[in-house]
């Protein structure tokens, strides 16, 4: 087999990456290792940026995301008995939009293979080679030749670890707390998204659709979900974050939380995108739409390298992508370090109270956190 660009991971990044080489005429092979059912049923973000929108309707997937998705203008923020409304369309004349990233996976993999892209499932034992020469693919029971790779394939891929020694540098840190999460089927107590910072720790109440809530609870590194019975869940959910609607709860896990980035996200004829790249903690909802704008810059590189020969968007594709990515980093640091107990004591808290008492105050500091929330906007170099 050949191709011109071999995608490894079916998720946001390569499936949104095939569709925008599709749409300009260039060959590509998606290669996914798990099945399809569960690819489709991964339970994890949620939040699209306008820009994530913007694009996926261009690409031709946006329809049921315009029926089902949920528009919301801003955010709450609560804290010591205060209720904050972050009125983001106010403040940057942009909105959000809830949709599952699951949902968005389907839509995608639905796609594609109406308009004869390749998604392969189940492919066992991928593994890429001469990254910098003509790569090549390898899996169990086949072979593909390439002219480029993209790495899609998230956070415990095999194409970042395939970088020989000594290329990447790797920026990590490993917070102490990680998420509990869950869907449950019971409305939403709120019309939009309430990030809660609580004395107990960070609660956030989210949701799927009028009759879904998603809901997070910060919870310590080695927290075992058999501690966790769902009447305890709603208990510690009504502590936080005030009165929260009850119903079966039918999704449960933990995330912990990381930042990590790698530079540069390229060697040779390899690109990285998304996970397999950098990860951000979910608290500024930014993995996916990072995910979705790296594959939106390495597109144009590689459309600009097959239609005029043009390599300087290539060559481009880590300082542009770095520069959202570390924004984004930043950001995601900030809301992480502004609302978890840090377990630092009282000076720690007193300061995030005076930060978040300031956002009321300030429309300057209430306008810096709406439009890195939104996403700022979409260009060549960000
Ligand atoms: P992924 O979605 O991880 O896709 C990578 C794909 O590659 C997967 O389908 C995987 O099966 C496949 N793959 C892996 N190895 C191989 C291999 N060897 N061969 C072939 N295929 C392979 N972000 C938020 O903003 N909010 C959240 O609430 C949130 N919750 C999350 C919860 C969890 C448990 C996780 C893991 C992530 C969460 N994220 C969240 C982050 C967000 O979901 C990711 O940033 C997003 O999925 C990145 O997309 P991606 O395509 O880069 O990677
Ligand atoms: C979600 O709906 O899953 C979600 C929303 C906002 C976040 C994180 C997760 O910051």
């Amino acid at each position: 087999m050949q191709t011109q660009v071999g995608i490894i991971g079916a998720g946001p990044a390569g499936l949104t990456l095939a569709l925008l080489l599709q749409r300009a005429g260039i060959d590509c092979v998606v290669l996914e290792s798990r099945d399809r059912a569960y690819v489709e049923k991964r339970v994890r973000a949620g939040l699209l940026e306008q820009n994530t929108v913007d694009l996926l309707h261009e690409l031709g997937v946006g329809e049921r995301l315009a029926r089902e998705g949920l528009d919301h203008t801003g955010v709450y923020l609560h804290f010591s008995e205060r209720v904050f409304h972050v009125d983001m369309l106010r403040l940057t004349g942009r909105k959000i939009t809830i949709y599952g990233q699951q949902e968005v996976v389907k839509d995608e993999i639905a796609a594609l293979l109406e308009r004869g892209v390749p998604v392969h499932f189940e492919v066992a034992g991928v593994a890429v080679h001469d990254l910098e020469g003509p790569p090549r693919i390898t899996y169990e029971g086949g072979e593909i030749a390439c002219e480029f790779i993209a790495g899609c394939d998230g956070f415990h891929g095999v194409c970042r670890p395939s970088v020989p020694d000594g290329i990447l540098t790797e920026h990590d840190y490993v917070y102490p707390f990680s998420w509990l999460g869950i869907l449950a089927e019971a409305p939403p107590s709120t019309d939009e998204l309430i990030y809660a910072w609580h004395e107990h720790g960070f609660a956030l109440h989210s949701m799927r659709s009028p009759a879904v809530s998603r809901l997070y609870l910060q919870v310590p590194n080695d927290e075992r979900l058999d501690n966790w019975p769902d009447d305890r869940i709603w208990d510690e959910l009504a502590t936080r974050i005030g009165a929260v609607n009850r119903g079966p709860i039918f999704d449960k896990g933990i995330t912990p939380m990381r930042s990590f980035v790698i530079e540069p996200m390229r060697h040779g004829r390899l690109y990285l995108a998304g996970d397999a790249a950098h990860i951000v903690p979910p608290t500024g909802a930014k993995g996916l739409n990072l995910a979705v704008n790296d594959v939106r810059l390495l597109a144009a590189g590689l459309r600009a390298h097959y239609e005029r020969g043009d390599d300087s968007l290539l060559d481009g594709y880590t300082t542009a992508a770095l520069r959202r990515v570390w924004r984004a980093e930043d950001f995601s640091n900030y809301m992480t370090q502004l609302l978890h107990d840090l377990g630092q004591g009282s000076f720690q808290r007193a300061l995030q109270l005076s930060r978040l008492d300031y956002l009321t105050r300030s429309e300057a500091a209430a306008t810096s956190l709406a439009e890195n929330y939104v996403g700022l906007p979409a260009t060549d170099d960000f």
